[in-house]
């Protein structure tokens, strides 16, 4: 349920959209393939449309993310989760639903019916992206300064001795050592590039961060510095943040709330401990104790 909470004192807030959302997304829904007339109507049992073979990666997904707060997706394999952060960051085009966020217009335009350029804004000023395939987040065989000053001129940082220092600042808050920041991430470790990843989507302040999977497939003590690291962040400097894992533990340390999915559909979302203690759907109960 999206409810806008109202708070004490928001009252005498003289802007009308009190409440305090960055970001509100809206029945997104995204379809791989032609769709036809069966999918395009029909309620379907799983997300594939049997007449002509389309994936729905996304059904109808809505929630309102609040300022400041860490929001958990969690699903199992192909439940539609990287895809949704991948629309949310214009990496997909989505098949219809609106999202709006609070620091861009004021939250008055729909962020997907946006023109390319506009688009391009909100990535470099407004949102950071962390991916789950490094790969996809970083330039392999560009200095990892080279990577981070990448998004700050994109983000309309020109002066050089400013990118730079700024540049080594947010190495260092993710522990890269200075005397490392002008290697290629393509020879530093998993965890480490997760983390030259992060500093880069943190360099432009974004009010929104978005995280896919970003501690999946490192091993136990580099899991938990990174995600040391991003309570910090979230803590330092109030970023609300969208952190995707299949790993319900990484959701309980992290998440204020969870938004459970399965086909392609929101199945369950609330408080974290609450769904922890007495999750209602099906799939969500099965979750939960296979993490006891
Ligand atoms: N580019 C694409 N073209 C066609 N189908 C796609 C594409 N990307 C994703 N899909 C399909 O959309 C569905 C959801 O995929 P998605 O990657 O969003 O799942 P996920 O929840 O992130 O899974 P995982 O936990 O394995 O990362 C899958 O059925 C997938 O096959
Ligand atoms: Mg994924
Ligand atoms: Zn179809």
């Amino acid at each position: 349920m999206t409810s806008i909470q109202t708070r004490e004192g928001s009252v005498t807030d003289e802007n009308n959209q009190a409440d305090s959302a960055v970001l509100r997304v809206n029945q997104l829904t995204k379809r791989f393939g032609p769709g036809c007339s069966f999918c395009e109507h029909e309620e379907l049992e799983e997300n594939y449309c049997p007449v002509c073979g389309s994936v729905r990666a996304c059904s109808n997904v809505s929630f309102d993310l609040d300022r400041g707060e860490i929001l958990g997706i969690v699903g199992e394999s192909g439940s539609g989760k990287s895809t949704l952060v991948k629309s949310l960051y214009f990496d997909q085009q989505v098949t219809s639903g609106s999202a709006h966020i609070q620091d861009y217009k004021n939250g008055e335009a729909n962020i997907f019916t946006e023109s390319a350029q506009q688009q391009r804004y909100i990535r470099n000023y407004i949102m950071g992206m962390v991916y789950q395939n490094p790969h996809l987040g970083l330039k392999m065989d560009y200095s990892s300064s080279g990577n981070v000053a990448e998004k700050l001129i994109s983000a309309g940082h020109f002066h050089v001795g400013n990118i730079r220092d700024r540049s080594a600042e947010l190495l260092e808050k993710v522990e890269i050592p200075v005397s490392r920041m002008d290697e290629q991430p393509q020879r530093f470790s998993g965890g480490m590039q997760q983390r030259v990843q992060i500093s880069k989507a943190l360099a432009n302040n974004p009010p929104l961060l978005l995280l896919d999977e970003v501690t999946t497939g490192l091993d136990l003590s580099v899991q938990a510095k990174v995600l040391d690291l991003i309570r910090s962040i979230q803590r330092e400097l109030q970023v609300a943040m969208i952190v995707v894992s299949h790993d319900l533990g990484v959701i309980r340390m992290l998440a204020d709330r969870t938004m459970v999915m399965k086909q392609g559909k929101v199945v369950e979302q609330g408080l974290t401990d609450q769904i922890l203690e007495d999750p209602q759907h099906p799939y969500t109960q099965l979750l939960v104790h296979s993490l006891l």
